[in-house]
């Protein structure tokens, strides 16, 4: 049985054993407090076996300590648990500051042992005592250890196994990280709570005021009803990088002030959107005890099938793809670019905001426009803390490539998602140019990189056809010495390439090789995103599978390395007319025509499985309702996806009464023919855009209500999928 002892039963303390209690794990929890009636409490709540009088008692034969007591009492109670230690006891503790605790340990022992392990659990809230536990209270939280260069690799896996035990989510800092981190994130927040209440209060009318507080006064304050002392003591503990944080704050509010006495609108609106985007960005973080985006978007659709064609005009959101590499470019660029028709989904303003964190002003999205301070090649600043993804794969990726060439460290973390797709395909190659990046032990995120490591160039055959992979290295080229070159096994989407073109950074293409020479530099210029094809898609299945249909899609992207949904669906005699071609900033650009027609099941020629790679969910769909079987080989990539596309298409298609086999790379599919319609019934589309996007496309043929579950994630991609959809007659309902 394992012994834990917990120093300090407040809100932190007595929540850790009620947690431990209701794992039901074979732990023996002794518990020590200051006061005799808050142990009695504890014992009494059934929180702890033993209450202890004192900290030598409750030190007795424990295999790991937990102190959890205030800031300002850390000094004594550690010097207690030092002169009572014995044997291989493991001490941890939950001090929101961490430079503070390291300077006390040092005082009393000389040096860092390696049985203690500093922690930090981030979830406490404004409640406080022994009374306010919470067994759930760790469960999707942020514990952050801060071990130093001595800290036993043994002891931090104790402490590591402790939070996983309680449901905690354990990531590992350094200690001046934390508190510079920390300052920003929390201590800042609570002082400046404390204050414009204490400011408010103070007024003559104060009753008057606080009777009419509403949402956002009472938003704003919660945290002011915090423990004084605690705070008091947090607030002096991270000093210097709390009056850091509050400096740059000052100059903020002063900057906001003298927009508001100038009655500059420009200013206010730029500045509210900013913060806006990043609270949205914010509120994806799920993993800081955040609402999660499920619970902020309604994430259920329900279609039916129409009772006449789909018909109308419309223009889907700006290209993903392009829309990021304009953002990454466009920041290290030298001088101003602007950016139209950028795709104001979540993935896309995940690598916004992953830019503004390293330093770059950039304004906007604001109706598709956005403007980039380009900072220069070398431009960029750390990053406070680790850069947060989303569920965005294409800003992890090239993200690394970029990273691994800066001076600075950085952690690229991501959503549930992202946080199970595979990441050595980028750091192993980025290895061979000579950068040090590491991802989690099974090869997915967290992604750590290294800073200040000279890059040399060199020529890579890449194993997989990856555009993300491909971009990342060419990237990190531009930070290498010499000639970087990739080779790719089949052509993939090139806007990587097209688009440091247009910044004036050459990048020569022969055959399937691509490179380019390190050292160059950028330079500002306009972006005109056209509408992603991976959006039109549904769109194109959908006025090809409802009877009369007749569906205009403008400005659609039609770069030849994407183009290969528009050739599968013609192979299958899809009516697709191409109007209007033309170029748009380096990107061919057409209007799409598609009218209904009845299709065909084919054998999908393995070339083109890259060149429509994002668009086999909804071409899953068009072949069940195609004459005869439908084969997809080479596709093995979709199984790394948002979600394994193969496996998620299987499951719902069967429900929805389709006679396919799911294979290694790919699927066989019965069509059900011209007039064959989809039974209904509920699907899951598995937190993964495309496959909610895919089934409301079958709803529109089936013969009751197709009800998609768990589609939050539309607004990665597709942020007004949902209204474009009823533009052209889709009978779509969300609920949550
Ligand atoms: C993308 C490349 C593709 C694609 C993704 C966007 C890009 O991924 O699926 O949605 O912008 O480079 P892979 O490179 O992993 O095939």
């Amino acid at each position: 049985m394992k012994r834990v002892a917990v120093i300090g039963l407040g809100l932190i303390g007595a929540s850790l054993c009620a947690a431990l209690k209701k794992t039901g794990a074979d732990v023996w929890l002794q518990g020590y407090a200051r006061t005799e009636s808050t142990r009695e409490q504890a014992l009494g709540l059934g929180l702890i076996d033993a209450a202890c009088h004192s900290v030598d008692e409750v030190m007795q034969a424990a295999d790991i300590v937990l102190i959890a007591v205030p800031m300002g009492q850390f000094r004594s109670v550690f010097e207690s648990v030092y002169k009572a230690r014995t044997g291989s006891t493991v001490v941890t503790d939950a001090g929101s500051t961490k430079h503070s605790v390291v300077k006390d340990v040092l005082s009393v022992v000389g040096s860092m042992p390696e049985w203690f392990v500093p922690g930090h659990p981030i979830a406490g809230s404004e409640l406080s005592g022994v009374e306010a536990h919470d067994a759930t209270l760790f469960i999707g939280h942020q514990i952050i250890l801060t071990p130093v260069e001595t800290t036993s690799v043994t002891a931090i896996e104790s402490v590591e196994a402790l939070w996983q035990d309680v449901g905690g989510t354990v990531s590992r800092m350094d200690v001046k990280r934390h508190d510079e981190v920390l300052a920003l994130t929390s201590h800042l927040p609570h002082v400046l709570a404390f204050n414009l209440v204490h400011a408010l209060s103070d007024d003559d009318e104060h009753l008057e005021i606080f009777r009419y507080a509403a949402g956002g006064f009472r938003d704003f304050t919660r945290i002011a009803a915090s423990d004084p002392v605690m705070w008091r003591d947090i607030s002096l503990a991270n000093q210097a990088a709390l009056l850091a944080g509050l400096d740059r704050y000052t100059e903020r509010l002063r900057a906001m002030r003298d927009a508001i006495a100038a009655g500059d609108g420009d200013w206010l609106r730029s500045s509210f959107e900013r913060a806006r985007d990043a609270r949205r960005h914010f509120s994806s973080l799920s993993d800081q005890g955040v609402q999660s985006v499920a619970d902020t978007h309604p994430s259920i659709f329900e279609i039916t099938a129409p009772t006449s064609g789909l018909s109308g005009r419309i223009r889907v959101p700006g290209d993903k793809s392009i829309s990021h590499r304009a953002i990454m470019l466009g920041s290290l660029a030298d001088g101003v670019t602007t950016v139209d028709g950028f795709l104001e989904g979540e993935d896309a303003i995940a690598t916004v905001q992953a830019f503004r964190e390293m330093g770059v002003a950039i304004d906007g999205p604001n109706e598709g426009r956005v403007v980039i301070q380009g900072v220069g090649r070398d431009g960029l600043k750390a990053p406070v803390g680790p850069l947060y993804m989303g569920n965005s794969g294409t800003s992890m990726r090239l993200l690394s490539g970029i990273l691994a060439g800066q001076r600075f460290d950085t952690e690229l973390t991501g959503d549930s998602s992202l946080s199970k797709r595979p990441m050595r395909r980028v750091a192993d190659p980025l290895a061979l140019l000579g950068a040090q990046i590491q991802t989690a032990a099974d090869g997915t995120p967290p992604i750590r990189i290294r800073g200040g490591h000279t890059l040399v160039g060199c020529h890579t055959d890449l194993t997989v056809a990856s555009a993300q992979v491909k971009s990342a290295l060419l990237l990190a080229g531009m930070y290498a010495e010499g000639e970087t070159s990739v080779t790719e096994p089949a052509p993939t989407r090139d806007h990587t390439e097209r688009m440091l073109a247009g910044f004036g950074y050459p990048v020569a293409r022969e055959g399937a090789t691509a490179r380019l020479q390190g050292g160059g530099r950028l330079t500002g210029c306009h972006i005109d995103v056209p509408s992603d094809i991976s959006s039109a898609a549904f769109f194109l299945v959908a006025a090809s599978i409802v009877p009369g249909s007749d569906v205009w899609i403008e400005h659609v992207g039609m770069n030849p390395t994407r183009i290969g949904v528009i050739e599968i669906l013609n192979r299958m005699g899809a009516r697709i007319e191409i109007h209007n071609a033309r170029e748009v900033g380096g990107e061919p650009v057409a209007d799409l025509r598609v009218q209904a027609a009845p299709l065909q099941g084919i054998d999908v020629p393995e070339a083109l499985v890259p060149l429509a790679i994002d668009e086999f969910p909804v071409l899953f769909v068009a072949a069940s309702l195609a004459a005869g079987e439908t084969r997809v080989s080479g596709a093995s990539e979709l199984r790394v996806k948002e979600s394994d596309r193969i496996q998620s298409m299987v499951d719902g298609l069967t429900t929805l009464g389709v006679t396919i086999e799911g294979t290694a790379d790919g699927a066989v599919i019965q069509g059900l023919g011209a007039n064959g319609v989809f039974q209904g019934g509920r699907v899951h589309a598995h937190e993964d855009h495309r496959i909610a996007m895919a089934f409301s496309v079958a709803g529109l043929r089936a013969e009751t209500p197709v009800v998609v579950e768990d589609c939050a994630n539309v607004a990665t991609s597709f942020p007004n999928f949902v209204g474009l959809a009823r533009q052209i007659g889709f009978p779509l309902t969300v609920s949550s």
